[in-house]
């Protein structure tokens, strides 16, 4: 089964949300698919999403039971992808498995890579932001989650 892991800096707003769509897009997509998340910060380990990404998942049928926890060494072991919400997500994984990890097996992807609006390379951290970042951040993980499962068929 293919294992997937999506990252960002808190793991309480875009990663966890994006752990939901996947699960729930290959649900009813018939694909069996792995998914966690994980931050590349401490900041709120422990804790269940943040209320407004709980409410957007809410709104679009899915529960998110995810525990913020940081990125691992074994994460580079047993994740097939790991998808990096921005670029300095990106650079901080990177530079952690060069300390951490000889894996050769995972690859590390940025979410907008599978964005077929191009142009911009981030998925924008809500956590400053209003109740209509968290809807366009829906919007954007959504549209990149299905794409990338066409990816995996292909
Ligand atoms: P996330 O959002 O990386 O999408 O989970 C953030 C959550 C918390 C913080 C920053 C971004 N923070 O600075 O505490």
């Amino acid at each position: 089964m293919i294992k997937v892991l999506f990252v960002c800096l808190g793991n309480i707003c875009r990663s966890p949300l994006a752990e939901g769509i996947l699960r729930q897009q290959a649900f009813l997509d018939n694909q069996a698919i792995e998914c966690d998340s994980a931050g590349t910060s401490t900041y709120h380990i422990g804790e269940l999403p943040d209320e407004r990404a709980q409410h957007i998942a809410q709104k679009n049928n899915m529960i998110l039971t995810h525990r913020a926890r940081q990125i691992q060494r074994e994460d580079f072991e047993k994740f097939d992808y790991i998808i990096a919400m921005d670029r300095s997500v990106y650079q901080n994984i990177l530079s952690y498995k060069t300390r951490v990890s000889n894996a050769t097996e995972t690859n590390i992807m940025l979410m907008r890579n599978f964005d077929d609006i191009k142009g911009v390379l981030d998925v924008f951290d809500p956590y400053y932001g209003t109740p209509k970042d968290f809807e366009e951040m829906q919007v954007v993980l959504s549209r990149c989650i299905k794409n990338f499962l066409q990816f995996l068929k292909e």
